[in-house]
């Protein structure tokens, strides 16, 4: 069965083929990083704009790269949230006249939950229940898998995404963006022990997450030393001479360091929650997902940890942990398979959720 995938929840342009929810017959996507990065961040207009311009020559792009076409289909899957309105619409609007004019049978995909099924499409062999983790910048939550497709919510972030929370501190770094990538690269040459950023756990029971009190104390610590941005977005610091003063920049291993600082503290409050659950649900196995789950830190020390408490911990491939259109096509291909059908008034969901807390 041939599922064509759909993905336009974020700044990411993406379409795939998938045989029978495994075998990528072709992935392709059409990134906006270069629309968005100066202004550090997704601008939602500009994003919905970009998804309209490249949406149809990736369409003949990935038809043509899986030697396919619209007739070999079987079903469409497209990402319907949550994410920004006006780009999911895009998306959503193209899956259902694709659906529509060729009579073929459609399904709606939560962009979460097709952030845990990228998975699927590099691993086999699960043993449920699993704790599953999405790390992202828009989302951080942590599930209880009891099996594909039934999700209790045990945790998610009060404030920013644990992605949001690289990409901000990367800014006030003056680095660059997105942040995540960057902070993982420089880190790797800086001192995760340097500074002692708290860990903000919430307490003991707690599986919720809070990122921005940690960008926050990032800002206080650069500002207590004098770090400030300069216009062109270069850390520089005030430097008093007797009566005058001067700015200076450089200081590229104190970046370093608090670049390592900062991480080893996001990423020592992830791995503490995915124990912790694993334990009170008594699990044998985690999956993580999410364009976060590609950093290196948290693969090594999520792994280390796994490995002392007995669990199997599994990522998916880096191509698969960002944004893309395979993840949709498989998840597409199981629910199509279930006969879960969309009719075409579904609808782009911005807030659509993953999973409910269960009723203490
Ligand atoms: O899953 P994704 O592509 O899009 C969303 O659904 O949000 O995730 C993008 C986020 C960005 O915040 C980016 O900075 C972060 O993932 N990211 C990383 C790394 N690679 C991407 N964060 C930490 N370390 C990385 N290596
Ligand atoms: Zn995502």
């Amino acid at each position: 069965m041939l599922i064509l995938g759909i993905e336009t929840s974020c700044d990411e342009t993406a379409i795939a083929i998938v045989r029978d929810g495994k075998e990528i017959l072709y992935s392709s996507l059409s990134s906006q990083l270069r629309i968005h990065k100066r202004f550090g961040g997704v601008v939602p207009e500009l994003a919905s704009r970009a998804h309209l311009e490249s949406i149809s020559p990736l369409l003949k792009e990935v038809l043509r790269g899986a030697k396919s076409s619209f007739r070999d289909m079987d079903g469409i899957a497209v990402t319907y949230g949550p994410g920004l309105v006006g780009a999911l619409l895009i998306g959503v609007a193209l899956g259902k006249s694709i659906s529509f004019t060729l009579r073929l049978p459609w399904v709606g995909i939560n962009h979460i939950e097709a952030h845990l099924y990228a998975n699927f499409l590099s691993h086999s062999n699960f043993k449920f229940p699993l704790i599953g983790l999405v790390v992202s910048g828009g989302h951080t939550a942590l599930f209880y898998m009891k099996e594909l497709g039934k999700y209790e919510l045990l945790g998610r972030t009060l404030d920013d995404a644990a992605g949001e929370a690289f990409d901000k501190v990367a800014k006030l770094l003056g680095l660059g963006y997105p942040g995540g990538p960057i902070i993982d690269r420089v880190a790797k040459d800086g001192n995760g022990k340097r500074i002692n950023f708290p860990r903000p756990y919430l307490g003991k029971e707690s599986l919720d997450f809070s990122f921005s009190g940690l960008k926050t104390s990032v800002l206080y610590y650069l500002r207590a030393r004098g770090w400030s941005l300069s216009a062109r977005g270069v850390l520089q610091r005030r430097i008093r001479l007797g009566r005058r003063s001067a700015f200076f920049g450089g200081g590229a291993q104190e970046v370093k360091d608090i670049a390592a600082s900062f991480q080893a503290a996001v990423v020592d409050v992830l791995v503490e929650k995915v124990m912790r659950a694993a334990k009170i649900k008594k699990v044998k196995g985690v999956l993580l997902g999410g364009g976060v789950a590609v950093n290196s830190l948290l693969r090594r020390e999520m792994r280390k940890r796994a490995e002392e408490g007995g669990l199997k911990v599994y990522f998916p491939t880096s191509e698969l942990c960002t944004d893309n259109a395979a993840m949709v096509a498989g998840l597409g291909f199981i629910k199509l398979q279930a006969g879960e059908r969309a009719s075409l008034s579904l609808n782009a969901d911005p807030n659509l959720s993953l999973g409910s807390r269960e009723q203490r």
